[in-house]
Formats: structure tokens, sequence, C-alpha cells
């Protein structure tokens, strides 16, 4: 007795790592623990619609961004459905419409997989609910960050808020490989409602996507080096965000940035995503750090662009900063003022 049709929207916000995941096993498993700050303003909302259809002997699906079909979006989504089916045996029983759009201007060089897949995944799960009425929310919510996970790997970190913890490790507990658990200790006001300020500078096409920087850890020289590295770090990070010790969050953050960019210009192939301006930047965020004795401090994705992260009670000072010197450095001087959250929402 299938339900015969229906729609479901959530909005799935990106997230941030702050301890980096890079380099992963078969079937998603990262290499090494990450842990991130969910953001609260860059989201993708995504509708889908379901429609019972007759046969069942493939998947049916169509993608739309902003209204537009998106035939180039579909074999990612077909190889999410092949690895998400043996959990959703519904899957093939329906057509599904896809409609689904961003609050940050595509192409911007921000990933929308994490956001993207976690929004899909929870659009799912809530048809899977539909014959599943007994899950608690804690159930549902480690599922959809485990489905979410088998789309993009840093997906699984956008469920919930406000930071996330994905691979298992020793120092915190009930951590997993396979979805993302909420960190489980004490965090100091310190920070509380974080800021981060993403400076567009790049919003060309990646020149190598993540996949293939994920695999170039396969037979790196430092590959083994830096994941017990990840471990330590985490493991470090807990008395910092236990007492608010942003000196050393600061520094324990950027060198994780630089590190997860040294991975990619030491692996065989090498490459370089940072831009000139990436590199102007981060100059002028030290030098300002320097002058100032203020919080200011920077991380980076697998792109060009900086995350400026900042507490909440310094951001009078390290704005108008950013709008005097460092806007001049975004592409069009496009720059997005986001801050942590804490996680999906169904709408
Ligand atoms: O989720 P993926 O496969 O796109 O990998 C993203 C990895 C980084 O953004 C570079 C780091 C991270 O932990 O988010």
């Amino acid at each position: 007795n299938l339900i015969e049709s229906g729609s479901v929207t959530w909005e799935s916000p990106s997230n941030i790592a702050l301890v980096k995941y890079w380099g992963k096993k078969k079937h998603q498993i990262p290499e090494n623990p990450s842990i991130s700050f969910t953001l609260n303003e860059c989201k993708t909302i995504t509708t889908l619609t379901y429609s019972k259809k007759e046969s069942n002997d493939y998947f049916s699906f169509e993608v739309f961004l902003e209204g537009k079909k998106k035939d180039d979006f579909k074999p990612k989504i077909q190889t999410f459905f092949e690895r998400v089916e043996p959990y959703l045996p519904f899957l093939r029983d329906y057509h599904f419409k896809i409609e689904t759009k961003n609050t940050f201007p595509h192409s911007s060089g921000i990933a929308s997989s994490a956001s993207g897949m976690s929004a899909l995944a929870l659009c799912l799960m809530s048809v899977e609910k539909l014959y599943n009425t007994g899950n608690t929310e804690e159930f549902s919510n480690q599922k959809a960050s485990f489905l979410a996970r088998l789309g993009s790997g840093s997906a699984c970190r956008s469920i919930e808020g406000d930071l996330i913890v994905w691979g298992k490790t020793d120092s915190i507990e009930n951590s997993s490989d396979l979805f993302g658990v909420k960190y489980p200790y004490k965090v100091h006001e310190n920070f509380k409602n974080y800021q981060d300020t993403i400076l567009l500078v790049d919003k060309g096409e990646k020149q190598v996507s993540s996949t293939v920087g994920h695999n170039l850890m396969h037979n790196h020289p430092f590959a083994e080096q830096r994941f017990a590295q990840a471990h330590n770090n985490l493991n470090t990070l807990k008395p910092i965000l236990e007492t608010g010790d942003l000196k050393n969050f600061i520094a324990l953050v950027e060198s994780e940035a630089l590190t997860l960019h040294a991975m990619m210009m030491t692996s065989m192939p090498y490459f370089i995503l940072m831009k000139p301006n990436t590199l102007e930047i981060i100059n002028k965020i030290w030098r300002f750090r320097q002058e100032t004795g203020l919080h200011i401090s920077f991380t980076l994705d697998a792109g060009a662009n900086v995350h400026v992260l900042y507490p909440k009670k310094e951001t009078r000072q390290i704005l108008e900063f950013i709008k005097n010197e460092l806007v001049v450095y975004c592409q069009n001087e496009q720059y997005i003022c986001d801050q942590i959250g804490f996680g999906a929402n169904q709408i």
C-alpha cells in the first residue's frame, strides 16, 4: 500500500570545517575525524515531489535549479540513489521531482554539495517516515546524516548544529565514521554566535574536484602523519573550546587550513587552489591581528575563497576592517556575512 504522491521541503545549511576532512576510504568512510561549525545563512532549499510510478526497474527523477532543468546534476544524484537504495527501499517506486535553490550565489565557489546533499537526504527521510512512523528524532537525524554522507562526505555535518564531529576518534565520545554527531562537551561563551564572513575570491570552476583530491591522499607521502595530526588536533581542541582559548583556537584552525592546502601541493599530481588574492587576504589578516590584538582568523575550503572567523563581540571593528581592506580582493567585491547555525529545518 504505497502512498500515491506528495511533496516535502527542507532547508539545509552549509558548514565550515575547523579540523579538515581530506582523504577517504571506500563507502565514503573518512580517513580522519573532522569538526565543523554549521552555518546559518548559506543554505540550500529543496522541494521533493514524489508520485507513484508503474514500473520499478529503474530510478526516475528530474532536477531543477531555480526553476531551470539541470540535467548535468543527474549523474551525481543517480550515484547517490544507487548508494542509498539499500537503506531506502521505496526509491524505485516513485518518480521524483527535485526542485532546489541556494541562498548564496551559485558558482560563487561556495560548495553547495554539503547543503544540497543534506537537504535531499532530509527530503528522502521525510518520505521514508511515511512508512516508518515510529522513528525518534534522534534516529531520523542520524539516518539523514548517514545518507547525506553517501552523497558528499562533508554533507553529513550539515543536519544539525552548532558544532558537529564526523569520524571515529578516541577523544570524542560516540563519534562515528558513519554519520555526524553533535559535539558532546562544554563550549565556552566565546564561541557562541561565532562569525564567518566568506570572501568570494574566485568564482571559477574548481580545477580539481574534491573527489579527485580525496583520492590523491592514497599513496600520499604525508598521509599517515596528516591523519594522526587530525586526531591530535581534535583532542587539542577540547580544552580550547572549553576554556574559550581564542589564541590557541586561531593557531589550530589556521594551521588546519594551510595543512589542507599543503596536502594538495604535495600530492602527485600536485595542484594549488589558492589564488594570489587568497594570500593577500591572509597576510592582511595577520598584520591586522598583530596590530590590534583582535581575534580575527581565517580558514579555507577546497578553493580560493577565505572564511574570516571571529567572535561576535569583535564584529564592529573586524567588519569595518573587512570592508575597508579585504573586500577589494573579492571578485565583484562579493562577500557573505554568516555565523554559526543550528542545522536543517523542514518548511
Ligand atoms: O564533502 P567533500 O567530499 O566535498 O569534501 C570536502 C572537504 C573539505 O571541504 C575540503 C574539508 C571539510 O572537512 O569540509
